[in-house]
């Protein structure tokens, strides 16, 4: 198997450090490694397998030879700069929010909708979901297969680490300050987020839902090419650094157990069931983090309607919700495609 030459777009972030991380981890065929970030960091060099390398200020003459970008700069900045990739031949797996409802750009994740990375021809970029919906949707596929879900009602307990590097630095410092009696320092989010949930991720639209609530509605659809299927979402961010845990309900077309779902769930791709009450044990966020599984537990059927299940569902944002999800994007790339 032949090397690639990598970029990773905004190298120095929670995101692309991760993306460096998982590069290793997974021996990708790395020939070549571009760090790409803002002049912000010029001069700062990052360690990869052992080796030192710059991080370089992105600019749209960045592409030359790179054969798959991986973007996680910001929505302003990949718009602007992954078609730059595109037209130098780059494939560009953008982890950011603005290609994602793009008719022909591919929103994939590959347990669920890897045929879709085909469509990379279209434009050059396939999209990385949203870190709640990859989550979500991983834990979904295998019961929409067997019995159809109808509706799904979500609600999200999402750590501060999907808001970036900034938000980690907020969650401690406001922690620090508070258990010291000093005022809290109010900086990333509207409100403390220390000892404090806040039931708003991003900004709010006209029908009163959030944008990132929208994105699990949309996205979910796009990815389970679905288009009947109704999701309404409630999402939360909580003082917790790393992984994002979800409430999810589900009405389903046909009768599925709690033990048909553990028993389908048990063997589906990239998920582990954690499911034993009996012995006090369920997903945790601090389980799930530095991992690759999506966790779920919980499972029971929801006695209020005639099919519903409800789960509790755990997974390492950084990692599968975005880093992971994006390398293993990659993988199939260069296995079918490149
Ligand atoms: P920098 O560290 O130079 O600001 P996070 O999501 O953790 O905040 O990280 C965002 C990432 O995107 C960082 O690597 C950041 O680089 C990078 N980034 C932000 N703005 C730009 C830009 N205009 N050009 C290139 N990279 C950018």
């Amino acid at each position: 198997m032949r090397n690639y030459h990598v970029a990773v777009v905004g190298a120095t972030g929670a995101v692309g450090n991760e993306m460096i991380r998982i590069l290793e981890e997974r021996r990708f065929p790395v020939g070549k490694l571009t760090l790409l970030a803002s002049e912000r960091s010029m001069g700062k060099e990052l360690s990869f397998r052992g080796q030192t390398l710059p991080v370089d200020v992105l600019t749209e003459n960045s592409f030359r030879g790179v054969e798959i970008g991986l973007f996680s700069p910001g929505g302003s900045v990949s718009e602007k700069y992954a078609p730059f990739a595109a037209r130098a031949g780059c494939v560009v797996i953008d982890n950011t929010s603005v290609f994602r409802m793009v008719p022909e750009i591919p929103l994939v994740v590959p347990e669920v909708n890897p045929e879709a990375i085909a469509l990379y021809k279209n434009r050059g970029i396939i999209a990385n979901p949203n870190c709640s919906t990859i989550q979500m949707v991983v834990a979904l596929k295998p019961i929409h297969d067997a019995v159809r879900i109808r509706r799904v009602v979500v609600s999200t307990y999402q750590a501060v680490s999907g808001t970036g590097k900034k938000a980690i630095e907020e969650l401690s410092l406001q922690t620090r300050a508070l258990l010291n009696c000093q005022e809290p320092v109010i900086k990333v989010y509207p409100h403390q987020i220390a000892f404090n949930c806040l039931p708003q991720i991003d900004v709010f639209l006209d029908n009163g839902y959030t944008k990132e609530e929208m994105k699990m509605v949309n996205e979910t659809r796009k990815i389970l090419n679905d288009p009947a299927i109704s999701v309404t979402a409630t999402t939360v961010r909580v003082p917790v650094f790393y992984g994002h845990s979800e409430s999810v309900n589900i009405e389903t077309e046909k009768k599925i157990t709690a033990d048909e779902v553990r028993k389908l769930l048990a063997s589906a791709p990239g998920v582990k069931v954690v499911d034993n009450p009996s012995f006090k044990l369920y997903p945790l966020a601090i389980d799930a983090a530095g991992g690759n599984d999506t966790l779920v537990g919980r499972i029971r059927e929801d006695e209020s309607i005639p099919n519903g299940i409800n789960m509790w569902v755990v997974a390492d944002n950084i990692r599968k919700g975005a880093a992971l999800n994006a390398v293993q994007i990659a993988e199939i790339l260069i296995q079918k495609y490149l």
